[in-house]
């Protein structure tokens, strides 16, 4: 079976860790990735969702009440913001997946993009960039997040915010809690992972690249993203069971989440209207394919010829 994703898997021995939970690769790996992206300041989380959450509860970061964020977008984004007490609205942008866009002024969710530079080339001094660690993202580990910016005051209270809400100090008895914050911390095992990812993302990304531009050749697109391809077809759910009968797993990114029972709420009936042709029915033609860099020549090959003899079938 050809995986839409590829997990670089780790053998990691704890008893060389000098702390279980707060080893000194945890600020070694957030300092590598401010020097990956360019930014000064780094605090690193559970999750990229619990970096989100942190943000919208810190008290010296300004954030509005009620956000847009696009209907097309995994649950776990509209999740943390109604749960940390933030209204939501839905947009019509089904064109930002598999890169960033601005979740608010200042606050930029990049979880599924993470370049070189990115930071210092696209972002003002006090702006907040996110990312995340999930498994299937271009920096993967078991799960974590890390939010960027230059703007010391922030990142100092959202690492406070990720620790419980303790003043950092680096004897742990001589920490003192100056808030309530959450136990949402970037573990030993999570960071040792991704900072073992980080040394070897720029190759993996040169291959990505190797493969999305055949793709982009092969399919007449200009696909930019080193996290999903998505290919046009006729119909998403039929597409699924067809391709994975071929042995090649795909995906769906993303159902509209207007349309999920749990947040329908947040779209009224007039924008229904509206999300209908915007947003449903083009979001049933989207299809990911495997894009990473475990691929070999001939899977893309294989690839690329049973994407073609679906469409011509199923008349895209
Ligand atoms: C755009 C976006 N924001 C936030 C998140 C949450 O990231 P995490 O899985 O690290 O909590 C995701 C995860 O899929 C995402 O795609």
């Amino acid at each position: 079976m050809i995986n839409l994703f590829e997990f670089d898997n780790h053998v990691i021995d704890t008893s060389t860790f000098d702390h279980l939970l707060h080893g000194q690769i945890v600020s070694d790996f957030e300092q590598q990735i401010c020097e990956y992206v360019g930014a000064k300041y780094a605090v690193s989380f559970f999750s990229a969702s619990y970096a989100l959450y942190a943000i919208m509860k810190s008290s010296v970061i300004q954030t509005p009440n009620c956000i847009s964020i696009p209907s097309m977008i995994p649950p776990v984004v509209p999740n943390v913001l109604v749960d940390a007490g933030c209204d939501i609205r839905f947009t019509n942008d089904i064109d930002w997946i598999g890169g960033s866009y601005v979740l608010t002024d200042g606050v930029v969710d990049s979880a599924q993009r993470l370049d070189r530079n990115q930071y210092k080339d696209e972002c003002d001094p006090d702006d907040l960039l996110v990312f995340s660690m999930y498994p299937t993202k271009p920096l993967s580990s078991l799960d974590g997040g890390v939010v960027v910016s230059n703007n010391k005051e922030k990142i100092d209270d959202l690492k406070s915010l990720s620790f419980y809400g303790m003043e950092y100090s680096e004897n742990s008895w001589n920490r003192i809690q100056k808030q309530v914050g959450y136990k949402a911390y970037m573990s030993t095992l999570q960071s040792t992972i991704a900072s073992r990812n980080l040394k070897t993302l720029d190759q993996k990304y040169d291959r990505i690249d190797e493969i999305r531009s055949v793709y982009n050749r092969e399919f007449g697109l200009d696909n930019t993203s080193r996290h999903l391809y998505r290919i046009l077809v006729n119909n998403n759910q039929d597409a699924i069971p067809y391709f994975k009968d071929k042995g090649i797993v795909t995906g769906i990114h993303y159902t509209p989440q207007h349309l999920n029972p749990v947040f329908e709420k947040y779209l009224d009936e007039y924008g229904e209207h509206f999300f209908h042709m915007d947003v449903t029915i083009p979001s049933r033609k989207f299809l990911s394919i495997p894009l990473h860099h475990k691929l070999s020549n001939e899977e893309i090959n294989y690839i690329i010829q049973t994407v073609k003899e679906y469409n011509e079938k199923n008349n895209k």
